[in-house]
């Protein structure tokens, strides 16, 4: 048959832990589960009017006109699996990713070509056994039609393998069926903070403070004399909250920025918005950052003061978004709680000294160690 091309909705699933089963199971059970399997999906497939493009191993790639097929396509599929197992064989989960893009074909007319292919297959891999994730540009198609007994559930930004840009996943929970609790499998919640250059020392009580203030209020704004650990602090605060906020951590540099009304600017590079044509960039930013939740690290603030009024509505309308702000004299607005840095204290400072004086190369490898220790989800 010919595939489709223009706007597809691309399907990609396979097997959960197919390898354990395969080394668990008689070889013939293996395989009747596998027949099952293909019969199951080219039915599935071909009754909800899509295309079978190819099956590698137990992974399926399937094509869709219409996103709403594909999606009810990938309900029944996991609700077969669900119900009735593959071929005798309980208790196996399929994993199943949809994403909507430019459906090009390579010359033979088989296969498909395109970064929206790949994206598709990254999406199905960042869903578990028992799941089905979504990409924004499907779940913008499917959200107005939703199946029976579903709900789509936003599930943040999400940086997935080779795409360095976050984008958002969703992904369609359907009770008993495909509602596997799994967090989705991406590289970790969204965050530009820099690498510090050297080792953050001490300060457990205010980072203990800190944390607190941000957890309570969604304003902190830390306050001292220049030198005194501001930034530093707040950026080791802010590390600390990566897992937490699904939408990420927002390093915004102002220290080079001389002009207040370069903020909204600011803002929007940090967390890649672009700004749309005849539209003030403060409203882009507003209505953007309204359903997310996320923090902004705002670092000096204190020459670009007269941007609070920026912030203090950016706080209002997005009830998701925290900042932590570090400027020499705090902001005054409403809902800021002020948090003034003490010096350190005798002892850190003695191991500050030290630790400069003595390794300074140790630092990169502890950071990179940690990193490396949250940043895959699937290695957990
Ligand atoms: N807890 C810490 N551990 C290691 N180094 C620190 C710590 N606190 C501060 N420093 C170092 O001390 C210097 C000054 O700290 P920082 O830049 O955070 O101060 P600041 O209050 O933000 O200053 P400014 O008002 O000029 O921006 C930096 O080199 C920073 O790396
Ligand atoms: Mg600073």
């Amino acid at each position: 048959m010919t595939l489709p091309t223009g706007t597809v909705t691309f399907f990609f699933s396979d097997i959960e832990g197919s390898t354990r089963h395969a080394r668990q199971l008689e070889p013939a059970a293996w395989i009747a589960a596998l027949e099952a399997h293909d019969r199951l999906v080219d039915g599935l497939v071909r009754g909800h009017g899509g295309a079978i493009v190819k099956h590698e191993g137990d992974g399926v790639f399937a094509v869709f006109v219409s996103a709403g097929d594909a999606l009810a396509a990938a309900v029944a599929f996991q609700r077969s699996v669900a119900t009735d197992g593959l071929g005798g064989l309980a208790g196996v989960k399929i994993r199943i990713g949809l994403h909507t893009g430019e459906g090009q074909l390579t010359s033979g007319g088989r296969d498909y070509v395109g970064v929206d292919v790949h994206y598709a297959a990254r999406v199905a891999n960042a869903a578990n056994g028992g799941q089905i994730a979504i990409s924004d540009s499907t779940a913008l198609l499917v959200a107005d039609h939703p199946l029976p007994g579903s709900r789509l559930e936003d599930t943040g930004l999400a940086r997935l393998k080779d795409f360095d840009e976050p984008r958002r996943l969703h992904r369609l929970v359907v009770a008993g069926v495909a509602d596997d609790p799994r967090p989705l499998r991406a590289l970790g919640p969204p965050s530009n903070l820099p690498e510090p250059i050297s080792v953050f020392v001490g300060r457990d009580a205010e980072l203990s403070d800190v944390l607190a203030l941000i957890r309570s209020s969604r304003l902190v704004t830390l306050t001292g004399p220049g030198g005194s650990g501001k930034t530093r602090l707040a950026i080791a605060t802010a590390e600390r909250l990566v897992s937490d906020l699904p939408d990420g951590v927002w390093y915004v540099p102002l220290a080079a920025v001389e002009d207040a009304s370069l903020v909204a600017s600011a803002v929007a590079t940090a967390l890649s918005i672009e700004e749309e044509a005849g539209r003030p960039l403060g409203d882009t930013l507003r209505s953007t950052l309204a359903g997310r939740q996320l923090l902004l690290v705002l670092d000096n603030f204190e020459q670009v003061i007269a941007a609070v009024r920026l912030v203090a509505d950016l706080l209002s309308g997005a009830r998701g978004v925290r900042a932590i702000v570090t400027s020499r004299e705090a902001l005054r607005i409403a809902g800021e709680q002020e948090y003034r840095v003490p010096p350190l204290g005798g002892l850190d400072a003695v191991s500050l000294f030290v630790d400069r004086a003595r390794r300074p190369a140790r630092v990169h490898r502890d950071r990179r160690e940690r990193r490396d220790g949250r940043g895959d989800l699937r290695a957990a």
